[in-house]
């Protein structure tokens, strides 16, 4: 028995090296485009909005920023920087070929600190089926506190979609608790590599860190590290870039490409409506899906944040990337009425994130600090299930790497985040 015990802790320790993805970007480019002073911004979003072949990343946040744009090796290239140059932008080729990045994205990581706790490494991405057998082995061994495994419900392929609780050994019940998701977005890998670290911290506390015993004694902890594992995985084998689930439904357009999947992000039921940042284009990458809570993983994710909306105080989704720091509403301009309260807490999390390693966080209601975009989670966890400190939080990097950030960046984001996580924690729990 503790030999057969000893084998499986053994063989979900082993890193496994992730399989090329079937499909290559030789030759896919990142354009950073700056608008001019006399650019037709309407005119901009148009070129980019109507061309098959480009694909927005990132919108500018004020005058001076910039979009970044993936552009298909296809396209006509002197065409398509006349027609920015028409258009009076400055621009510059930012990535110059995304299949080299990602080749480089799986070497594995060298000349730093090796970071790994016994059952899992935090230098590397990993696939969903090793993300699971490592909830499975923290909720059988950890030490520091009590873990019990749970499932949301299953993904449209019918993945479990599962949640650790972390709580105090022994504790009473009736504390507020605090849930934090990653993964909504397949291709934005650092968000579930972040929550696998924050269970480890939570769990074993490695360092033997006081506040850990805090953050314990004051809260209970619900940790989902992929909320979409379909296209997480998908990201893995098929395609890096993916962002939706991988729902299809009789009577979806087969349209140009593959109309398969919706953004989640735009699917939840709180002033759902996919004109506002969303699409009611299937083949879109923000398809807002047939109606609100059409898809199964937001439905179990809704369903479950709203059944423990008195008890949860804090909802964090980890995306990526920009480094923001967001708050609610997507959906409109205005400010919740007590947007001080997240504002400063806010505040205080990415200062002292700031400090680990000077990575700048900006802070504010995600309409303002990125665009309007209805039906994303945390406007339903504050508007729906009354979680006041509902947060959308883009991790690293501010473009350089993009979604494709270096296995190497991992612990260091990671290290940050916690830190920032810690900082929350208290500063919530001297407001309330
Ligand atoms: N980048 C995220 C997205 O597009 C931001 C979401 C912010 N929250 C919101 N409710 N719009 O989904
Ligand atoms: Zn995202």
């Amino acid at each position: 028995m503790l030999l057969i015990l000893v084998t499986l802790v053994h063989a979900v320790s082993i890193v496994s090296a992730l399989d090329p993805p079937q499909e290559t970007y030789h030759g896919h480019k990142v354009f950073r485009v700056y608008p001019g002073a006399d650019t037709d911004h309407k005119e901009l979003l148009n070129t980019f909005t109507h061309n098959d072949q480009v694909d927005i990343w990132r919108t500018p946040r004020h005058s001076n920023d910039s979009y970044d744009v993936k552009v298909h090796p296809d396209i006509e290239i002197d065409n398509f920087i006349q027609e920015l140059e028409n258009l009076g932008t400055d621009y510059k080729i930012w990535i110059n070929d995304l299949q080299e990045l990602i080749e480089n994205e799986r070497k594995p990581s060298k000349n730093i600190e090796k970071r790994a706790t016994r059952y899992i490494r935090h230098d590397a991405y990993h696939t969903y089926p090793t993300i699971l057998s490592y909830m499975n082995t923290v909720a059988e061994t950890a030490t520091n506190a009590d873990v019990e495994l749970g499932e949301l419900g299953k993904s449209f392929e019918r993945r479990s979609m599962v949640y650790l609780k972390i709580t105090k050994r022994g504790g009473s019940a009736g504390k507020k608790a605090i849930f934090i998701d990653g993964g909504i977005h397949a291709r934005e890998w650092i968000a579930p590599a972040v929550v696998l670290y924050i269970i480890d911290q939570l769990a074993f506390n490695p360092y033997n860190d006081p506040d850990v015993s805090l953050m314990l004694d004051y809260f209970d902890w619900y940790l989902l590290p992929v909320v979409n594992p379909d296209g997480y995985q998908y990201s893995i084998t098929t395609s890096r870039l993916w962002r939706k689930n991988r729902s299809t439904y009789s009577g979806r357009c087969l349209c140009y490409g593959s109309c398969v999947g919706v953004d989640l992000n735009r699917n939840f039921a709180f002033n759902w409506d996919p004109n506002l940042g969303g699409s009611t284009v299937p083949c879109a990458e923000t398809y807002s899906g047939e109606s609100a809570f059409s898809e199964p993983e937001s439905r179990n994710l809704g369903r479950f944040l709203c059944e423990h909306g008195s008890e949860i105080i804090s909802y964090i989704s980890f995306h990526a990337y920009g480094q923001l720091w967001m708050y609610p509403w997507g959906y409109t301009y205005q400010l919740p009425h007590d947007y001080t309260d997240l504002e400063e807490v806010a505040t205080n999390a990415t200062r002292a994130l700031r400090n680990v390693y000077s990575s700048n966080y900006i802070v504010g209601s995600s309409t303002n600090v990125l665009y309007p975009a209805a039906g994303g989670t945390d406007d339903y966890a504050k508007g729906q299930c009354g979680i006041k400190y509902a947060y959308t939080v883009e991790l690293r990097d501010r473009g350089h790497f993009a979604f494709i950030l270096p296995q190497e960046q991992i612990v260091p984001t990671a290290d940050e985040t916690w830190t920032a996580l810690k900082t929350l924690a208290d500063s919530i729990i001297r407001k309330e």
